[in-house]
């Protein structure tokens, strides 16, 4: 990059004397940031994680089991399964009720064998990734019938029937009990491996949860994580976790709304329920999408403390989907709505003394979460709305007063309606209203200014969700995540910092989607069994949540305050401690531009960073080319009153300049 790390002691007359004698033909832009006049702090929920079961992003991705339906309580009891016979073994298995493991896991699958090495094998989410080498753990309940068999072989099986590996499970009884291997696999493979239970002799037994973790989850953890999804967004230093969604939250009907309690402790005693983006686009049906749970509200809750981010749930609050049925709780039946967010509080923060935090420090988290955010309800509407948020408002604010309540705006943004819900939550006194956007990239440009005019009082804003939607191209119906939309994310981010007294938090929505089972697009994260990749926008995310500053400095371009003066996005803020003016700058257009930063009289000086996103406007990241449109970040020196940097065409760039001592 020309003029990389350029610093001029002569400031601004030295640069434009530079221009005139021809070493830059375009004329730089005068970027003029007033260190000395720090204005709002910078919230450290600015930049966070909206998370929602959706494209596969928990059962069949972060969540790391490999095997799908595998306690039978699919409606279907059989979906994922088939035979497995080697070498011409005979036999035949069902779905069983007769004396079930437990009665919130009713279902079962009994296997008889005749002959030979006889079961069934389970197809996994889209395959299983697994690699040679790495171990793998095998857990099931068993039990056998008369003299049926007392041991069981279970094997990751490659295409050709072969086995990839193999433990056995020894000592089966004619009682439920659970069986634990680990099997090493001998070969790496994404999507064609699949894993089978056979029986090792003649004779019928019964199994539930069968379940196969890698042994390296995110930190080791059972029932855990993938590793590398958790990197990712550990890599974006998010302020907060969103969770469970999105409009999962709501369900269609009230009945498959969302239930916490439903969520924790044993696994297998989670009440399954269909996943509401299962049919949702006929496009993209996905009709094996159910949710598990294992990735429960416990699990987000560390989640949340792995990645140093504020737990954010989100909860029902007597409202299904608008979009779809917009079913209600009446008004006079709203307390076991209210009940679920007072015993959420409870689990927690609460002390294990009481019932809920007991049922915390049961799980193995005597501390407390630390909850200080909570969501009522998610992309709701109407009077319907203001009136169960009021009465949740009321209870809350009386009993937990420490809780910061986030309110929906109508996520209708032009609608009459949501100036009108805005200003009754305003009445309210609100603590956040939490807005979403998904919009062509171009309309991210047009209202990078949209928070400049909203009143400095009331409401704090949450922009819950937001994506610039590039249209949709090819067979698939795919938005594209592109650099484009990257840019026009981050020109809206500049506008957030902006206004970092009324923007508190953020996060672009929904976060992650399996390669082979995604319902929509764009998203931040894609994944198939093995590999992940972040696209343009999880980089532009990631740079923003790493460099997002304690608070906001004043700025003009040319002399002009008004954000994207010369076709340039900008936010400017000094880091914690004060020691450096983090700058960001963002040219989405196709000519190169060259800025000159000034520090309102202070000086530069020391070792500064710059990182810079850009590329080709269409470019995109796939598992071919992950790092396609990817940050680079180099460091030069520093000194004097004005530093000189060029600006690709079409970038993001986050730049770290230390100031000199007084
Ligand atoms: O992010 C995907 C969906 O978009 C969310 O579930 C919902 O809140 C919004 O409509």
């Amino acid at each position: 990059m020309r003029n990389a790390g350029m610093a001029l002691g002569g400031g601004v007359l030295a640069l434009m004397a530079l221009v005139r004698l021809g070493a830059q033909p375009a004329g730089p832009l005068v970027l003029a940031v007033a260190v000395d006049q720090p204005g709002a702090p910078i919230a450290s929920t600015m930049y966070g994680i909206f998370f929602e079961d959706i494209n596969f992003a928990a059962d069949g991705g972060i969540y790391a089991e490999k095997i799908k339906n595998r306690s039978f309580e699919f409606p279907d009891p059989l979906m994922g399964w088939k035979r497995a016979a080697v070498d011409g073994a005979r036999g035949s298995f069902a779905a069983a009720t007769e004396v079930p493991p437990s009665p919130a896991n009713a279902r079962y699958l009994r296997i008889t064998s005749e002959a030979g090495r006889y079961g069934v094998t389970n197809d996994g989410f889209r395959g299983m990734g697994i690699r040679k080498g790495e171990r793998y753990t095998v857990s099931l309940l068993a039990r056998r019938r008369g003299d049926g068999p007392t041991s069981l072989v279970a094997q990751f099986e490659d295409p050709r029937n072969q086995a990839q590996g193999e433990t056995l499970l020894n000592g089966l009884t004619t009682n439920w009990a659970r069986y634990r291997g680990t099997i090493t696999a001998t070969e790496t493979s994404g999507s064609r491996t699949r894993f089978r239970v056979l029986a090792d002799g003649p004779g019928t037994f019964d199994i539930d949860m069968v379940s196969v973790f890698p042994e390296d989850t995110w930190q080791g953890r059972e029932n855990g994580l993938r590793r590398d999804l958790v990197q990712l967004l550990k890599d974006m230093k998010p302020g907060f976790l969103r969770f469970p969604g999105g409009c999962i939250v709501e369900g269609r009907f009230l009945d498959g709304r969302y239930q916490w309690k439903t969520t924790i402790g044993d696994p297998a005693e989670r009440t399954l329920i269909v996943n509401r983006w299962n049919d949702e686009f006929a496009n993209r049906a996905t009709p094996d999408y159910y949710q598990s749970f294992g990735l429960g509200f416990y699990e987000y809750f560390l989640l949340s403390e792995d990645l140093g981010a504020e737990p954010l749930p989100i909860i029902n609050c007597g409202m299904a989907c608008q979009y779809n049925s917009g079913e209600l709780a009446p008004l006079d039946a709203i307390d076991p709505y209210i009940r679920d967010a007072l015993d959420l509080i409870e689990f927690a923060n609460g002390p294990v003394t009481s019932s809920w935090g007991a049922k915390r420090a049961a799980l193995g988290h005597p501390a407390p979460f630390n909850l200080k955010l909570l969501g009522v309800g998610n992309e709701q509407w109407g009077p319907q709305y203001i009136e169960r948020f009021a009465l949740f408002e009321k209870v809350l604010g009386q009993q937990h007063p420490e809780i910061t309540l986030i309110a929906s705006a109508d996520p209708n943004f032009r609608s009459a309606n949501f100036s009108w819900q805005s200003d009754r939550l305003r009445e309210l006194n609100a603590d956040f209203i939490d807005e979403h956007f998904y919009q062509p990239p171009d309309w991210f440009l047009k209202n990078v200014g949209r928070y400049d005019s909203y009143p400095r009082t009331g409401p704090r804003i949450f922009v819950g969700e937001y994506a610039a939607h590039v249209p949709a191209t090819g067979p698939q119906n795919m938005r594209p995540s592109t650099l484009e939309a990257a840019l026009a994310e981050a020109v809206f981010m500049t506008g957030f910092e902006r206004n970092a007294d009324v923007v508190r938090m953020s996060a672009f929505a929904p976060l992650l989607a399996h390669v082979d089972a995604w319902q929509w697009t764009p998203n931040l994260i894609w994944f198939d069994n093995l590999r992940s990749f972040g696209t343009p926008s999880y980089h532009a995310q990631q740079m923003f949540g790493a460099n997002r500053g304690a608070r906001v400095l004043p700025m003009t371009l040319n002399g002009n305050a008004v954000n994207g003066t010369g076709g340039v996005f900008s936010s400017a803020a000094l880091s914690e401690g004060g020691r450096e003016v983090i700058v960001k700058l963002v040219n989405p257009g196709g000519d190169a531009r060259e800025v000159a930063i000034s520090f309102g009289g202070r000086t530069a000086g020391g070792e500064a960073t710059s990182t810079t996103l850009t590329g080709d406007s269409a470019g995109e990241n796939s598992l071919a080319q992950p790092a396609r449109v990817a940050p680079t970040t180099e460091k030069f020196a520093v000194t004097g009153t004005t530093v000189i940097r060029a600006l690709p065409a079409r970038s993001l760039t986050v730049l770290r300049l230390p100031l000199a001592p007084r």
